[in-house]
């Protein structure tokens, strides 16, 4: 697959789950290096390759194409134990890995005090956020914080240990403090992370040079977000939201590159949209077209298996995600689940409680749980659209929703894609 950047983000435009996975693998076709930016074992990228299923946490989708390089940057939360039940997960199923696979030394290590940390959090919190409960959250605060353990530190033993031992004390008064207990499991876990840190000090590597000089010597580069954007913690519907910058601007920051060296963002939306963990969805469906939904699109967690809350595309978010994002085209997904319905519904504007409309996503998360939106209906196409490999394929209802979109977007429709296999694309 051709027709996009030399250094290029692909990065979520909803509340995640908008099948980045899918876009990254079929790009990653034409690229020399992938990299994760932010996040981690949080996210679920469900690739399908012939009549295999692979859902990724951590490693890049790009990870499916030999001979690509893949990269986690300083941005992503790394959670080690599970980074390597992946790594080993993979390997087992006959995917070469060796050289393949790097880790920045400045990325923040994710250790299992960190889930105990969310998951007690959660439980305790009179406002819950739904996490996905992998310790995202509090990584971040560590990382935040100033308190948190690199890769890097993986290389100096009296420093990690240190650094180990302080984390754990404070964690353990929390715990105390929210009366739950560590336990000896937590002892064991910590043995079991730690004792992988020379495995991964032999993948770390600097992120920011290596993908440089790459682009410099001529070579092309997929930037992969996590999540989506209503999701990132500055312009996500904030407090339900992941604790990175999952929108363009962080594949810079959470790689160590020069946000002057992309030069494209392709924004990957569903063609309707959906929603798991708490927080408001403007254009959620009734109860028994969210189930219907739900069904026709498989809407349940990659990670967690939690359903997702389903509802109709909501341009004034997409709007956002171009701005945010400075979208430069748009992959569209799943429009293949819409096959069978006779009616599609697309917001255009938001009614607000004091009856003003508006165009642009409201900073006030909990004004989004008051909102109307304003809809228009679009006829749809009730036949399959599954063999679809160019645009003239489509019905003509199909083709003048993805118009709509893209006129309501601001962005151009670059790729459709029609069903979970590869070959199921349709590049514009
Ligand atoms: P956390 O990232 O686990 O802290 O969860 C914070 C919020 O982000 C929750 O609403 C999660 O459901 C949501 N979230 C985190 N990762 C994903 C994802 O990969 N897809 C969809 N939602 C996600």
């Amino acid at each position: 697959m051709s027709g996009f950047g030399k250094c290029t983000v692909i990065v979520g435009c909803q509340w995640g789950d908008e099948g980045k996975g899918k876009i990254v693998d079929v790009l990653a076709e034409g690229v020399d290096i992938v990299a994760r930016y932010q996040g981690g074992a949080n996210a679920g990228h469900t690739v399908h390759v012939g009549d295999d299923e692979f859902i990724l946490h951590q490693i890049p989708s790009g990870i499916l194409h030999e001979g690509r390089r893949c990269l986690l940057g300083n941005g992503v939360v790394l959670d080690i134990v599970q980074f390597f039940q992946e790594f080993d997960a993979l390997a087992e199923r006959g995917i070469d890995l060796t050289g393949r696979v790097g880790v920045s030394r400045r990325a923040h290590l994710l250790l299992p005090y960190h889930r105990l940390m969310d998951k007690a959090a959660e439980q305790s919190a009179a406002e819950k956020i739904g996490t996905t409960g992998r310790g995202i959250g509090p990584a971040y605060e560590d990382k935040a914080g100033r308190r948190g353990v690199r890769v890097a530190d993986l290389g100096n033993r009296p420093r990690l240990e240190s650094r180990v031992a302080s984390a754990m004390s404070r964690v353990c008064e929390r715990l105390d403090r929210l009366g739950q207990g560590a336990g000896t499991d937590l002892e064991r876990a910590m043995e079991e992370a730690l004792s992988l840190g020379d495995r991964l000090l032999a993948l770390s590597c600097d992120t920011g040079p290596e993908i440089t000089r790459a682009l410099d010597a001529g070579q092309r580069v997929l930037l992969e977000g996590a999540q989506g954007t209503v999701l990132d913690l500055d312009h996500g519907t904030y407090p339900f939201v992941t604790s990175s910058n999952t929108t363009a601007a962080g594949a810079a920051i959470g790689t160590g590159i020069g946000p002057t060296r992309i030069d494209d963002v392709v924004g990957v939306v569903k063609a309707y949209i959906t929603r798991v963990g708490e927080g408001p969805l403007p254009t959620g469906m009734d109860q028994a077209m969210d189930e219907h939904m739900r069904q026709l699109g498989g809407e349940f967690g990659a990670t967690t298996g939690r359903p997702r809350r389903c509802g109709w595309f909501d341009s004034v978010i997409s709007r956002f995600a171009a701005q945010v994002n400075g979208l430069t085209g748009l992959a569209v997904t799943k429009l293949d689940v819409l096959d069978t319905l006779p009616e599609i519904k697309v917001a255009t504007a938001y009614t607000m409680p004091d009856g003003s409309v508006v165009e642009d996503f409201p900073a006030d998360t909990w004004s989004l749980g008051d909102i109307v939106p304003v809809y228009e209906t679009h006829p749809g196409w009730e036949c399959s659209t599954a063999g679809a490999r160019t645009l003239a394929d489509l019905p003509p209802n199909a083709r003048s929703y993805l118009d709509r979109l893209e006129e309501l977007t601001g962005a151009p429709v670059r790729w459709v894609s029609v069903g979970t296999k590869r070959s199921q694309i349709i590049q514009l």
